[in-house]
C-alpha cells in the first residue's frame, strides 16, 4: 500500500501526529509537509491523510490553499484529522479536520473514518499526554479500512 500524509504544523505538534501516523502505516508511507507537495500527484496513492492545525476554526492558509488545488479525487481514499485546543471558547468557531473532509468529499474523494482530532495543551504545544500513541491506533484503525 502506498500512503501520503500532508501536514501543516506551525510549532511542530501536528508533523509529530503526522509522523506517528506515516510510522503506524504499513507499506510506503511519506510524510510530506503541506508546500512540498504537488497537488496533482496526491491521486496517485491507495490512502491520503490531511492534517493540519486549527487556526481561527480552520485549517492554517497554506493548507487551504492546497486544497483549493487539489484535482478532482475520483473516488480516492481519504482521511483527516487536526490538532487542536481543549478548551470551550475555541469550540464557536469550529475545527480544521471536518472542513478539510468536506473538502476532499466535495472533490470526489471516499472519506473512510471521521475526521479525527489530537488535543494540544496550550498555542505551542505540547501534545496532551497519549496523544502519539493515539495517533498511531487512529492509523492502525484506518489502514484495516482500505480497500485493497
Ligand atoms: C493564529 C492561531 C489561531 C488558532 N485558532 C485556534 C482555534 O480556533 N481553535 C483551536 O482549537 N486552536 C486554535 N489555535 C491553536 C492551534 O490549534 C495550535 O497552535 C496547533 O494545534 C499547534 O499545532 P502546530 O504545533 O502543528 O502548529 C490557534 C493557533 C494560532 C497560532
Amino acid at each position: 500500500m502506498k500512503s501520503l500524509i500532508v501536514y501543516d504544523s506551525v510549532h511542530g505538534n501536528t508533523e509529530k501526529i503526522a509522523r506517528a501516523i506515516g510510522e503506524a502505516i504499513t507499506g510506503e508511507a511519506q510524510v510530506l509537509h503541506v508546500e512540498k507537495v504537488n497537488p496533482s500527484e496526491i491521486t496517485t496513492y491507495n490512502l491520503l491523510i490531511i492534517g493540519s492545525p486549527t487556526h481561527g476554526g480552520r485549517p492554517t492558509p497554506a493548507m487551504r490553499e492546497f486544497l483549493s488545488k487539489a484535482p478532482a479525487l475520483n473516488g480516492a481514499t481519504v482521511a483527516a484529522f487536526d490538532t487542536r485546543i481543549p478548551m470551550k471558547w475555541v469550540r464557536i468557531f469550529g475545527y480544521a479536520a471536518g472542513r478539510i473532509a468536506n473538502i476532499l468529499k466535495r472533490k470526489g474523494g471516499k472519506l473512510i473514518v471521521p475526521p479525527e482530532a489530537f488535543f494540544v495543551m496550550g498555542t505551542e504545544g505540547p501534545l496532551k499526554e497519549g496523544e502519539i500513541e493515539h495517533a498511531a491506533s487512529w492509523a492502525k484503525e484506518i489502514e484495516k479500512k482500505v480497500p485493497m
